[in-house]
């Protein structure tokens, strides 16, 4: 089975976790950039902002085509309640593209439904789910089994 993890990480966390799942999986991993910056205050508040309004900006190319895999990890940070603009950007650009998906996302406090919600609007309902909160991924306290099966 063909997999690939694409994520967007502001502070590694979420990278983190999507490299354990390419790890894990032998999928291929590719990061989502953002041509927006995100850094400092300034960045934080223009990520909560962009989150917000569900805002599409501009983001690097990317070097694999998610067409051409049969299942497609996606990863997030949870910013103001929503799924970062960055991955919103990238499920919108490659529209139609995603059939078998699985989200993964972090989060300072446990709180995911509504931002898989969200990422299932702009690609496809996923066959699983996992949200762990950033002192969990720090921890390394879960763990990834059920989410890769
Ligand atoms: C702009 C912004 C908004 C955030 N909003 C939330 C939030 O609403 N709820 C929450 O629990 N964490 C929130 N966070 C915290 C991040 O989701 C959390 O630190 C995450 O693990 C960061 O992942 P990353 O290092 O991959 O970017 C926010 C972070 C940023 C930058």
């Amino acid at each position: 089975m063909k997999s690939l993890v694409a994520y967007y990480s502001r502070t590694n966390v979420t990278k983190k976790l999507a490299e354990d799942i390419a790890k894990k999986t032998n999928a291929d991993i590719e990061e989502i950039i953002p041509k927006v910056n995100y850094q400092g205050k300034l960045g934080f508040m223009r990520g909560g902002k962009h989150a917000l309004s569900e805002k599409i900006i501009d983001i690097e190319n990317m070097k694999f085509d998610p067409a051409d895999y049969d299942v497609v990890y996606i990863g997030s940070p949870i910013w103001a309640g929503k799924t970062s603009a960055p991955v919103i950007s990238y499920l919108k650009q490659n529209e139609g593209k995603f059939s078998n998906v699985k989200f993964f996302m972090t989060a300072g406090s446990p709180d995911f439904e509504k931002a898989f919600e969200q990422m299932e609007k702009f690609s496809a309902k996923p066959l699983k789910t996992l949200g762990l909160t950033t002192k969990e991924v720090k921890k390394d306290d879960y763990i990834l089994d059920s989410f890769l099966e």
